[in-house]
């Protein structure tokens, strides 16, 4: 297997938000594919489930870690589990139910991969990554290295990565539990996202002010439909920015000045932006 592929793509594609112009992809398949990639500029893509990219795509090289990264079939039983950072959560949450693991079930559908979960401390408010995870494996400076996720100061969607460190493996500790347990959670959970919308977004666009809920924000100010171009915020939650077909980058910028200039709290932007 080569140690790195490129090829050039459009953000949109890679992107939950379909949002985005071109970049280069560099999908690496170890550490010699990870110190090739980052000798120039780079930047490290996860599911792309909290990324806003430009309409003129990012002039960085766009990392992103292969299938050698996914250790989606190696779940097999103990409460402790080493994974590579692109091991998809949504089938990693599904697998320890059924292996009656708890500690990810609060996760239930956050379409992230695992580095992306542990770059953002994913969570929802029954439980986050932070609760689970023990040590992370770093590419930093030419060389992996492995930190404990208390080097990480993890908080409400927040985590201190080292400057240009790619995580590449996550050490996540979990409890033996029972199966229907876990299920019993997981359906709660769902409950709790039922109000989400369905339609192409990259989740809560807003992190929630102390003691507040964004998307109750934004409602109260009777924002909920409000539009430019295809990008609108959600019907179901004012937290959403949705993409009805052919939103640009620049649509949703205006959208998210205009929500910003018609709320009353300060709201601070909980995605990503890329090439701006
Ligand atoms: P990306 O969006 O690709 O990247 C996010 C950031 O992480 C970027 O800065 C990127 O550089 C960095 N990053 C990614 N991988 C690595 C790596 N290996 N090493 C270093 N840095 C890395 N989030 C929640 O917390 N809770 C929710 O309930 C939730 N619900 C969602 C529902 C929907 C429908 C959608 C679309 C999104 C939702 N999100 C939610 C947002 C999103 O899923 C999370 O922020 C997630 O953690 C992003 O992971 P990702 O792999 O997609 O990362
Ligand atoms: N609310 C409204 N109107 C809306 C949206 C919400 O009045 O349009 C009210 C609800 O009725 C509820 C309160 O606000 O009383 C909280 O709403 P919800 O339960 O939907 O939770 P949230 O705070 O809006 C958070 C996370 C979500 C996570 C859910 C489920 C943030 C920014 N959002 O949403 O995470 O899925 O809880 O636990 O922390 C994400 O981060 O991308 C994300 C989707």
């Amino acid at each position: 297997m080569p140690h790195a592929s490129v090829r050039p793509v459009a953000m949109r594609d890679l992107t939950t938000l379909k949002v985005g112009g071109p970049a280069e992809l560099w999908e690496v398949e170890d550490a010699e594919g990870l110190a090739e990639a980052t000798r120039e500029p780079y930047r490290v893509l996860g599911a792309g489930s909290n990324l806003l990219v430009s309409d003129a795509g990012v002039p960085d090289r766009v990392i992103r870690l292969g299938r050698a990264f996914n250790d989606l079939r190696s779940v097999d039983g103990p409460p402790e589990l080493w994974l590579g950072a692109a091991t998809p959560l949504p089938g990693l949450v599904r697998r320890a139910q059924k292996l009656g693991l708890s500690g990810l079930e609060g996760l239930l559908g956050v379409p992230a991969v695992l580095g992306g979960a542990v770059a953002m401390n994913a969570g929802t408010r029954f439980g986050e990554l932070s609760d689970t995870l023990q040590q992370v494996e770093l590419f930093v400076n030419g060389a992996l290295e492995r930190v404990p996720a208390s080097a990480l100061n993890l908080g409400y969607r927040h985590a201190e990565i080292p400057d240009g460190a790619v995580v590449t493996r996550a050490r996540l500790r979990l409890t033996a539990s029972d199966p229907e347990a876990v299920q019993a959670r997981m359906v709660e959970v769902d409950a709790a996202r039922k109000s989400q919308p369905k339609i192409k977004s990259a989740g809560c666009a807003f992190k929630n002010p102390p003691g507040d809920s964004a998307g109750r924000v934004i409602d109260a100010a009777g924002l909920k439909g409000l539009r430019v171009g295809d990008a609108m915020v959600a019907l179901e939650h004012g937290n959403f920015i949705v993409n009805l077909g052919n939103a640009t980058a620049r649509d949703v910028c205006e959208l998210l000045e205009r929500i910003r200039q018609r709320t009353p709290v300060p709201l601070e932007l909980e995605w990503r932006r890329w090439g701006f």
